[in-house]
């Protein structure tokens, strides 16, 4: 399973990458506008870092703006992917870009139907949000289940990427029903690595160790 940093954050990417935990980067409106930075820059800077995906969301709503904006995104760096909404005129920009060899990761996916027209419209990666599934009473993984059996059983391509994960449980989930990816906020590694019997576990060593070598 490959996993992504849900961030924009240069220190957390790099904290992050040390571990060689990570495999690409996704990012959206919302975590740019987070780091106060140009888009532009901060995209071109992590696409240095990181050897690779680096997803980076169009704003526009028509399918020619958001045409322009991915083919002008594209250009930023070699392992660049344009997020694209899930929308109809998302699906007709995602179709184009297919044809153009422009990666394109459709975000805000939240039915099966939604992930099955953007693998057939030719996306090359598909992100279903769980943690805003969850929010709305229902679960989220059972989306994942769905479209993983949906992209095998007709031969897709596309790769699931988790998206909204919030928790262990999320990503303990995803894992377990095959997704490609997960895309994680930084803040959620060092709940993902650590376990309160670890801190016990070593604490009692070091005891021991202390306490039989104490003269
Ligand atoms: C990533 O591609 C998504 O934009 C992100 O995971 C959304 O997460 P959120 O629901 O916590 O904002």
């Amino acid at each position: 399973m490959k996993f992504f940093l849900d961030t924009a954050n240069m220190d957390e990417i790099k904290r992050i990458h040390k571990l060689g935990l990570v495999d690409g980067i996704t990012t959206n409106p919302s975590i740019i506008a987070k780091e106060g930075r140009d888009f532009e820059e901060v995209v071109k800077e992590i696409c240095a870092l990181v050897d690779g995906p680096v997803s980076a969301e169009v704003i526009g709503l028509e399918t020619e703006e958001m045409l322009k904006e991915a083919r002008d995104i594209a250009t930023w760096a070699p392992n660049i992917v344009v997020k694209i909404p899930m929308t109809e005129a998302g699906l007709e920009a995602v179709h184009v870009l297919s044809q153009e060899g422009i990666q394109t990761n459709v975000t805000l996916i939240f039915s099966a139907a939604q992930g099955l027209m953007a693998a057939k419209a030719g996306a090359t990666y598909i992100s279903p949000f769980v943690g805003r599934i969850d929010d709305t009473g229902t679960q989220g993984l059972t989306l994942i289940e769905e479209l993983r059996t949906i992209l095998d059983q007709y031969q897709f391509n596309t790769e699931i990427i988790t998206a909204s994960v919030r928790n262990l449980t999320h990503l303990q989930g995803a894992a377990k029903a095959g997704a490609d990816i997960a895309t994680i906020p930084g803040s959620l590694f060092p709940n993902l690595w650590s376990h309160p019997l670890t801190d016990i576990g070593i604490q009692k060593f070091l005891d021991d160790w202390e306490k039989a070598n104490a003269k």
